[in-house]
């Protein structure tokens, strides 16, 4: 990504997540925290035209990311709230197995670790991202009323430093507790040895029982990485944006990538899951995007 501007493809997650949410039929797959939260971020990206101040600026924002997906990919934006409703239900299971604390790797705008932070006060919630990214959502959780004592947000830059360098140092982060890390959305941006760093950071710092809860492309069959029903556009876009999908695996490789590492892997989910387990009878028609996996996996110790 560009090393002086947040994330083009973490705001548009957002928005996606917004569009879902005043979308007439698909709106009952989000949940209203995760609305009403995701709202407070799409408030603070959206300046200027697309500004949600008024009706025209409403108007506007909502005709642009109507008007991206149909360019880009049917079904982009639902998958990214089936994404992290997916997510979130792994998330809970690791807390209730005993994960103490939360780190959600390249967090964006998304609210997941504000949801779980408000929830559970005794967990310690940790938010890394790219400081470009990340000095926008220090500004939008300052613009909110509530404020959330156990939540931390640290910068990194995975390209140039790694997670030992940051985490180990911060004093809020136990490398003895068990824990929950999360990496939605991350892991195609970068270099397999990056994906390494994160696994074997996780297995060499965290406590027993630790999971590792992420997504992954699918590798496709000429060997690139991208949504199965992606038009050339997006691929353009991303790479405009400096955003293009460099990491993938192919669905046979996943559960032998992570036991070189260490790791265990209990479930994964296509589309085809996410589809079954989290989208409604009256959207069982809706499209959904193909090609992004949801996995968690174990420290294997
Ligand atoms: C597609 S967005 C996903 C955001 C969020 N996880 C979500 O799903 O809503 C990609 C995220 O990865 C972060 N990212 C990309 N490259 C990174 C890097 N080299 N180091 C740290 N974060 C990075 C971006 O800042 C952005 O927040």
């Amino acid at each position: 990504m560009k090393a002086n501007k947040p994330s083009s493809t973490a705001i548009f997650v957002a928005n996606g997540v917004w569009w879902v949410t005043n979308h007439p039929q698909l709106s009952v797959e989000v949940s209203e925290l995760m609305g009403n939260l995701n709202l407070e971020m799409v408030k603070h990206i959206n300046r200027g035209p697309f500004s949600l101040q008024n009706r025209v600026g409403r108007w506007l924002l909502k005709t642009k990311t109507s008007l991206m997906q149909k360019i880009a990919m049917p079904g982009f934006y639902l998958h990214f709230v089936v994404r992290k409703r997916c997510i979130e239900k792994f998330v809970r299971a690791a807390i209730n197995k005993g994960a103490e604390q939360l780190i959600v790797v390249g967090a964006g705008f998304d609210a997941l670790s504000l949801r779980i932070s408000n929830e559970y006060p005794d967990l310690t919630v940790i938010e890394i991202d790219h400081p470009a990214t990340q000095v926008w959502k220090r500004k939008a959780l300052e613009g909110l009323d509530q404020r959330f004592n156990n939540h931390y947000l640290l910068p990194l830059d995975l390209t140039q430093d790694t997670m030992q360098a940051v985490l180990l140092r911060n004093e809020h982060y136990d490398r003895n507790k068990s824990s929950a890390f999360v990496a939605e959305g991350l892991l195609m941006y970068l270099a397999e040895k990056e994906v390494r760093e994160i696994l074997n950071f996780i297995k060499d710092n965290s406590g027993l029982g630790s999971r590792f809860i992420f997504t992954y492309m699918e590798e496709r069959s000429d060997g690139s990485y991208q949504f199965k029903n992606a038009s050339l556009i997006t691929n353009w876009w991303l790479k405009v944006k400096g955003e293009q999908f460099t990491w993938g695996l192919r669905n046979e490789q996943l559960a032998p990538f992570l036991n070189e590492s260490g790791f265990r892997l209990l479930e994964c989910k296509t589309h085809r899951e996410l589809r079954a387990e989290f989208i409604s009878a009256v959207n069982s028609g809706a499209h959904l995007a193909i090609g992004e996996n949801i996995a968690v996996a174990q420290l294997d110790r």
